[in-house]
């Protein structure tokens, strides 16, 4: 398969890039003896799997499908988290994870007869510290619904569960604050993980970005778990499948308004939705910094503000021209929807050897039956 036949909008996760942040996972985890689980609701794309499995321990989830999805595509440990599970995806996932972590004391209480002599019980907690640059995506907000805080906790509970999970990370490039997370969590929490076999740290420690200190980091999780004499695990998603993937489109027309836009044939809303949850724009490979011409790239969805980002280009761009947008595989294609009904962006995978394989493909059919798969009578 010839990269420049394909049709666009696609997804291209490359292979090489993917296996440098898994080398680096393993580095960690070769330093600190921390176990590695991808958080699937980050990157779920299981047709790749098959190059992330030597270098981890196996999956966390959100639901009940990514437990599912996990233990038959990835398998290794399968770890269960939900933040509300009802007692119908307890029996559905009992049989099939390793360990399930309940994110309340009310939950933990209702169906523990469901899953204990079968599973390790968890409990997530909430430290009420965090590492995270927007409040949507802070554990530690406000009336935070995500885990237990020290101040409601019944500590009879650490007598009957093997561990917790903390997470309070997003985008952590900072080791050194992330240390200081740890020693709140050993400060606050530390007398009952003595008493626990493992603990989870969560997502969200950008290990795998450029200049990390990932011995600093491994050595401080390596103390910790020493200290408490836990297993430690960390659930990377980001961190895993960063700056491999890139979403590929087309320029379908120019116009003008005091700025000229480019629109293509994706949209964020439908394709890349954290571009306009989060308001963090793309980075094109083509653009220039320096570039005369600019331009606003712009979606083909109806709604008015929905722009990947503005960049500035060596010469004026032209229809039909492919553009990259780079670093596009977390929380995209598990998120993919279908507004507008837009053409759905293909998957592929660039092997190290050059080869390029598809991996997925939607048309009509996918659409229509996303709505409705029978009509009233
Ligand atoms: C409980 C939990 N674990 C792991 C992750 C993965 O985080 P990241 O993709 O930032 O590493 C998340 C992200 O929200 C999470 O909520």
């Amino acid at each position: 398969m010839q990269k420049s036949e394909l049709k666009t909008p696609y997804f291209m996760i490359d292979e090489s890039k993917l296996i440098h942040n898994l080398e680096i996972a393993k580095q960690l985890k070769d330093i600190s003896g921390v176990k590695l689980v991808l958080a699937l609701k980050c990157f779920s794309t299981w047709g790749v799997f098959d190059i992330i499995k030597p270098y981890l321990d196996g999956t966390t989830s959100s639901g009940p499908y990514e437990v599912r999805l996990g233990h038959e595509t990835f398998g290794g440990e399968t770890h269960a988290y939900s933040v509300g599970y009802s007692e119908d995806d307890v029996k559905a996932v009992a049989d099939i994870c390793d360990k399930m972590i309940f994110n309340s004391q009310s939950q933990l209480a209702a169906y523990r007869h469901l899953v204990e002599g079968k599973v390790s019980l968890g409990l997530r907690l909430n430290p009420g510290v965090s590492y995270a640059g927007q409040d949507l995506a802070n554990p530690a907000r406000q009336f935070s619904r995500l885990g237990v805080q020290a101040d409601h906790l019944d500590s009879s509970v650490f007598e009957s569960i093997d561990g917790v999970m903390f997470h309070m990370n997003c985008e952590n490039k900072d080791v050194d604050a992330f240390i200081r997370l740890l020693e709140s969590i050993s400060t606050q929490f530390g007398t009952y993980l003595d008493q626990l076999d493992w603990v989870s740290l969560g997502g969200g420690v950008f290990f795998t970005w450029p200049g990390y200190d990932v011995k600093k980091l491994g050595m401080a999780l390596k103390a910790f778990a020493e200290k408490h004499n836990v297993h430690l695990y960390l659930e990377p998603g980001e961190a895993i499948i960063t700056r491999t993937t890139d979403l590929v489109v087309s320029v379908v027309d120019i116009v003008e308004n005091e700025m000229k836009t480019a629109i293509v044939d994706s949209a964020t809303e439908a394709h890349r939705l954290d571009t306009l949850i989060y308001n963090e724009p793309a980075s094109v490979y083509e653009s220039s910094q320096n570039g005369e011409h600019e331009y606003v790239i712009g979606s083909c969805s109806c709604l008015a503000g929905d722009q990947f980002c503005i960049a500035k280009f060596d010469q004026p761009l032209e229809i039909g021209q492919k553009l990259h947008l780079m670093d596009s595989a977390g929380y995209t294609m598990v998120k993919l929807n279908w507004f507008n009904g837009l053409r759905m962006p293909s998957v592929y995978c660039e092997r190290s050897n050059g080869e390029v394989q598809k991996l997925n493909e939607f048309d009509y059919t996918d659409f229509k039956r996303s709505l409705s798969q029978w009509s009233v009578q």
